[in-house]
C-alpha cells in the first residue's frame, strides 16, 4: 500500500495544517526500523519513508541496525534488541504505545498497528526532543475508545442549510452538489491530520437526513465504501447518519415501527449488506424525534425501542448506534412558562436507563440546551449509570463566532470534561465517558485552510487531543499545535509567534462570552443563521425562551422552589448549589435564576453593571487581539496573516455590535445608567 504525497499537485493551495512536511524533519534525517505486519504498519512505514526521501534518512522493515528510531509491534519475532529491552510487562491495548529512549535509540512499541501509528505521531510531536538524552518508558493509552467527528454534511445542497449544515469552511470535503467528490485526496489528507491528533471515527453525513442522504444506506452505499477505503489506512472507521424512517423512505415498507417484524428484518438485511460492503463499518448515528426528524414516538414507542432496533441489527458485527439525546419540543408556546427546553433530554432519557442494549451509545450534548458558549454540564451525564454515554461537543462554531471570530474552545471543553457531577470527591465527566466516546461536530470544509478561520484549526486539533487525554492543559495543547503548525515553517522568531498566538487565543472563549449573552443566559443570536446579536430574537418563538428580561430583572428561574425544577435533575451537591441564589456560580446565574438588575453577584458587581462591564471589556479585548496580530505581520505566512487580519476586523465590528445591542437593550429595559458613565447608544 503506497500513500500518495498528501500535499501533492491535487492539493496544491491547501494548507498543511499541523502536518507540514517540515514537522517530520527530525525523523526524516535519521535511520528508522519499522517492524511488524498489518495495513497500518504500512502507513507508518510510508510516512517515515516520505520524510526520509525529503531529509536524507533511511527506513527499513527488517535488517540489523544501528537505528536511531525503532517502531515495532510487540508481537513481532524476534523483537529487535532495542525494543525487547523496553517491552512492557502488561499490554498497552490496541491503540496504546510505549515510548522510551535508551543508549541512543528511541523506541516505540505497540500491541496493535493503530498504536504504532499513534506512537509515530507522538515522535513527530516531540521533533528533535525525541532523539535527545534518555527517556524512561512512558505508556500512552487513549482515555476514550471512540474519538469521533460527526460531519453535518449534505450530499445535496440543502436550500436553507447549504452543503454543510452549520458549516463555516466552504463545501463538504466528501460531497459536492448531490454526488461524492471523485477525488478523495483531500479526504486522505484529512484522515492523516485526524490520525495525528488521535481521531478514529467519522460520520460522513448530516444528522438531519434528507432524501438523497437516506440512500447512502442502500443504493449509494458504494459512495460510503469509497470514503471508508481512504480513511482505513489511518485507523479511522466510517459511521453513517441514518433516518429512523428509512424502512419507509428507502425500503418501501408501510411503517418504521420498531416493534414491527418486517421492520426488524429490513434493518437486519440492510445492515448485513453494509457490512458485506464495508467490513469495518462503525455503525449508525441517529437523530430521532428531534427538530422534525422521524422517530419512534410516531408509533407510540419510546427511544429504547427505537435505539435497540438498530442496535440489534448492528450487534453481530460489533457495530454501535449513536443515539442522540437531543430531543425536545421545538414547537412550544412561549406563553407557557412550564415548558423548559433544558429539562427535555433528562425527562425523555433518564427513565430509560438500563433499557438500552450495550451497543447503544446515548450521545448527549455537553450542555442541556444547545452548544451555547456557557451552559452547565448536562444532568443526563450523571443520570444514566446503566447506559453507555458519549458526550457531544461542537467543534464547528455555530454559537461561538462561526469561524469568523477567534474562539479557542479547548478551555471550555476542559471544564466540561473536568466537571464532577457528584461533587469534589466524585468522578469527573471524563471518567464517566472513560473507555467510551467523545464526539465532536466537525468544523472542516473544502476551504484552503480547512476551517475557514486558520486559527480554528486549533479547535479540531484540540478536540482530538482532549478526546485522547481529557486532562491535558489547553495552553499546552495550543503549544503542541503551534509547534507542529507554525514552528517548522516560521518566518523567523518562533517565540514571538508563540506569544502572539497565546495572546490572541488563550482567553478567546472567555472574551467571546464577555461580549455576547451574559451570565449563562444563552442564545440572543439572530434566529436562523445564529450569527450576531438579536437579544429578543428567540424570545417569542416556538424554539424556547431564554432570558425573560423585563424592566426589573432577567434570567430563567429553573429552581425547584419557584421555577421549572430543572435544578432537581442534578445530584447533590449541584442540585443545591444551583438552586441557591447565593451558591450559584456567577457565570451560570441567569441560566438558573431570574434576578433583579441590582442583584449583587459573588464578584461584588451588580448584574446590570456586570453586563455593561463585560461587554465593554470583551469588545476592547478583541481590539487588543487585533493589535497583537497586526504587530506580528512578518512572523507568519503573509496570506495566512492577511486572512486572520481580515477576520479580526470582522470580529471587532461584530463584538462592538454585540456590545452596543446588549448594553442598549438592558439600559432601556432597566433605566440603570453605567456607573462609569460610558456611552451606551
Ligand atoms: C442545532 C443546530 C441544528 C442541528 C441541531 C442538532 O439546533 O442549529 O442545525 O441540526 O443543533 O444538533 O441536531
Amino acid at each position: 500500500m503506497t500513500i500518495p504525497e498528501p500535499a501533492g499537485p491535487d492539493l496544491a493551495g491547501v494548507h498543511a495544517a499541523w502536518l507540514p512536511p517540515e514537522a517530520f524533519r527530525a525523523i526524516g534525517s535519521r535511520h528508522t526500523l519499522v517492524f511488524g505486519e498489518g495495513g497500518l504498519v504500512g502507513t507508518v512505514h510510508d510516512e517515515v519513508a516520505r520524510a526520509c526521501a525529503r531529509y536524507g534518512g533511511r527506513v527499513r522493515r527488517a535488517e540489523a541496525g544501528p537505528y536511531d528510531l525503532v517502531l515495532a509491534l510487540t508481537a513481532g519475532e524476534p523483537l529487535p534488541e532495542a525494543a525487547a529491552e523496553v517491552r512492557p510487562a502488561e499490554a498497552v491495548g490496541d491503540e496504546g504505545y510505549v515510548i522510551a529512549r535508551r543508549d541512543g535509540v528511541t523506541v516505540v512499541l505497540a500491541d496493535g498497528p493503530a498504536g504504532l501509528l499513534y506512537g509515530l505521531f507522538h515522535v513527530v510531536r516531540l521533533g528533535e526532543r525525541a532523539f535527545a538524552g534518555e527517556r524512561r518508558a512512558e505508556h500512552h493509552r487513549p482515555a476514550t475508545r471512540r474519538r469521533m467527528l460527526d460531519h453535518w454534511d449534505n450530499v445535496d445542497v440543502h436550500p436553507v442549510m447549504g452543503q454543510v449544515e452549520r458549516g463555516y469552511a466552504g463545501g463538504s470535503i466528501f460531497w459536492r452538489d448531490g454526488a461524492p467528490r471523485g477525488d478523495l485526496a483531500r479526504v486522505r489528507a484529512y484522515a492523516r491530520l485526524l490520525a495525528a491528533c488521535g481521531v478514529n471515527a467519522i460520520s460522513v453525513n448530516n444528522v438531519n437526513v434528507h432524501a438523497t442522504e437516506a440512500r447512502l444506506l442502500t443504493d449509494r452505499l458504494g459512495d460510503v465504501a469509497a470514503i471508508a477505503d481512504v480513511l482505513r489506512p489511518y485507523g479511522i472507521r466510517v459511521h453513517l447518519s441514518v433516518s429512523f424512517a428509512s424502512p419507509v423512505a428507502v425500503g418501501g415498507l408501510p411503517t418504521a415501527d420498531p416493534l414491527d417484524e418486517d421492520v426488524r428484518k429490513w434493518w437486519t438485511g440492510v445492515t448485513g449488506r453494509v457490512y458485506e460492503t464495508i467490513p469495518d463499518f462503525g455503525g449508525y448515528v441517529v437523530k430521532a424525534d428531534s427538530e422534525g426528524q422521524p422517530g419512534p414516538f410516531a408509533y407510540g414507542r419510546d427511544h429504547a425501542d427505537g435505539a435497540n432496533l438498530l442496535a440489534e441489527a448492528l450487534a453481530p458485527y460489533d457495530g454501535v448506534v449513536h443515539w442522540r439525546a437531543f430531543v425536545y419540543n421545538h414547537r412550544q408556546d412561549w406563553r407557557d412558562r412550564s415548558t423548559d427546553r433544558a429539562r427535555a433530554a433528562y425527562d425523555h432519557f433518564a427513565p430509560l436507563d438500563g433499557r438500552f442494549r450495550d451497543n447503544v451509545i446515548l450521545q448527549v450534548k455537553h450542555g442541556p440546551i444547545d452548544f451555547q458558549p456557557r451552559e452547565p454540564v448536562s444532568p443526563v451525564i450523571a443520570a444514566m449509570p446503566a447506559t453507555r454515554l458519549a458526550v457531544e461537543l461542537q467543534v464547528t462554531q455555530e454559537y461561538t463566532g462561526q469561524q469568523r471570530h477567534v474562539c479557542y474552545l479547548a478551555p471550555m471543553w476542559r471544564e466540561v470534561l473536568g466537571f464532577r457531577p457528584w461533587g469534589p470527591g466524585g468522578a469527573a465527566v471524563a471518567d464517566v465517558i472513560g473507555g467510551g466516546d467523545l464526539v465532536g461536530v466537525s468544523n472542516v470544509g473544502d476551504d484552503p485552510y480547512w476551517t475557514g478561520h486558520p486559527l480554528a484549526q486549533a479547535n479540531l486539533y484540540a478536540f482530538g487531543r482532549l478526546a485522547w487525554e481529557p486532562r491535558l492543559d489547553p495552553a499546552a495543547v495550543l503549544d503542541e499545535w503551534i509547534d507542529l503548525t507554525f514552528a517548522p515553517v516560521a518566518n523567523g522568531d518562533v517565540e514571538r509567534s508563540r506569544h502572539t498566538l497565546h495572546a490572541v487565543m488563550d482567553d478567546s472563549w472567555r472574551t467571546y462570552e464577555r461580549y455576547t449573552a451574559p451570565l449563562g443566559v444563552g442564545f440572543m443570536v439572530r434566529p436562523g443563521h445564529h450569527y450576531g446579536p438579536d437579544v429578543d430574537g428567540y424570545e417569542y418563538t416556538p424554539w424556547g425562551t431564554y432570558h425573560f428580561a423585563d424592566r426589573d430583572g432577567v434570567g430563567v428561574d429553573r429552581t425547584r422552589a419557584t421555577g421549572t425544577g430543572f435544578t432537581g435533575q442534578y445530584p447533590p451537591p449541584w442540585s443545591e448549589v444551583y438552586e441557591s441564589l447565593a451558591g450559584c456560580p456567577d457565570e451560570l446565574l441567569l441560566f438558573f435564576h431570574h434576578v433583579p438588575y441590582g442583584h449583587v453577584l459573588r464578584s461584588g458587581s451588580t448584574v446590570i453593571q456586570h453586563i455593561y462591564d463585560t461587554h465593554f471589556a470583551g469588545a476592547e479585548q478583541v481590539i487588543e487581539a487585533r493589535r497583537r496580530w497586526e504587530e506580528a505581520a512578518g512572523l507568519f505566512d503573509p496570506s495566512l496573516h492577511a486572512r486572520v487580519k481580515d477576520l479580526l476586523d470582522e470580529q471587532v465590528r461584530c463584538a462592538q455590535e454585540w456590545r452596543d445591542q446588549v448594553n442598549a437593550y438592558f439600559f432601556r429595559k432597566s433605566g440603570v445608567p453605567d456607573a462609569h458613565g460610558r456611552r451606551i447608544p
